[in-house]
């Protein structure tokens, strides 16, 4: 078990896209998984995905905490509930209907800021575990950013790509005492 060095918005493995893992109950794919949920646990986040601890493969894990969970009170099984660390190899996103949505993300990656990004607010993923079992979910709200989020760093974007106004970039520290920029009006198509 480690914790892994966690690369910032720059450095090149950040901007490529990920590999595909090849035998997803691979030895060494279980041992970056535990690295990685040791190294997520450390620096406090939601989600990490493997190109960030330098490992070019298409490789997430998340969870969505119930205090972020639009329905909290779901005891497993609701869109927007909460979710355990999940694990997801090779992970594919199909967007269930023509909703955006727009929120205040962060990054490891990108430490110390905060800024709006759109998202679909309902999905689909599929993917695989390090067990060799299938994921199949249906996700809204914030669990469908985090994992649009996570599956963006396979394909070489920061969330700051996303981001259609970069005046509403700002330190996580000034949003908290100042809030978001009033003027803007922000259209969700
Ligand atoms: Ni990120």
């Amino acid at each position: 078990m480690a914790i892994l060095k966690i690369a910032r918005m720059g450095h090149p493995v950040l901007r490529s896209r990920a590999e595909p893992v090849a035998d997803a109950c691979a030895p060494e794919v279980g041992r970056l998984v535990t690295d990685m949920i040791e190294t997520l646990r450390d620096a406090g986040g939601v989600g990490l995905a493997a190109p960030q601890v330098h490992v070019p493969r298409r490789i997430v894990i998340f969870c969505v905490p119930r205090s972020r969970a639009g329905n909290a009170e779901a005891a497993g099984g609701a869109p927007d509930g909460p979710v355990p660390l999940t694990v997801l190899i090779n992970p594919e996103i199909e967007f269930l209907d023509e909703r955006r949505e727009e929120a205040y993300e962060a990054c490891l990656s990108v430490p110390g800021l905060t800024g709006p990004v759109s998202r679909a607010v309902r999905i689909r993923y599929q993917g695989w575990t390090p067990s060799g079992s299938r994921i199949d979910r249906v996700a809204e709200g914030f669990h469908a950013r985090v994992v649009q989020h996570e599956v963006d760093h396979l394909d070489g974007i920061v969330y700051p790509q996303r981001m259609t106004d970069l005046s509403t970039l700002a330190f996580a520290e000034e949003f908290a005492r100042y809030g978001a920029p009033a003027a803007r009006t922000r259209s969700v198509a």
